[in-house]
């Protein structure tokens, strides 16, 4: 750390979080790069852990475990290296 220069406090933290989240929103393109700085951003985080929620946890578990946690779970488990499914990786 520079001499003189204090660490951001956490409220600036946040701020600079959620301005770097409304920059991200605005991208055009989603590629592995922007994706990555999303996954990286609380704003986004949070946003995804909603909508996961609200829409994937029936199935997959919160543990994202699914099946491999509950074998009655319907949805298969999200935590791996590999694809599952046949098509592989989106594209
Ligand atoms: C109605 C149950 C159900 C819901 C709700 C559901 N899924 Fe799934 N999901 C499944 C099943 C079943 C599979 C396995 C499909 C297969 O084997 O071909 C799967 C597969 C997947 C895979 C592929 C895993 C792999 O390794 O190939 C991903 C990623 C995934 N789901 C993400 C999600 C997300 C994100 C949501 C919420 C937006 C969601 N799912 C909601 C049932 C569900």
């Amino acid at each position: 750390m520079v001499a003189g220069v204090a660490r951001p406090t956490a409220v600036v933290q946040t701020e600079l979080a959620r301005i770097e989240a409304a920059k991200l929103s605005s991208v055009k393109t989603l590629d592995d790069d922007s994706l990555w700085q999303m996954s990286r951003n609380p704003a986004f985080v949070e946003a995804g852990r909603a909508a996961f929620t609200a829409n994937c946890v029936s199935c997959h578990l919160a543990s994202l475990r699914g099946k491999a946690e509950n074998p009655t779970a319907i949805g298969a488990s999200l935590i791996g290296t590999k694809w599952i499914t046949a098509a592989g990786r989106p594209s």
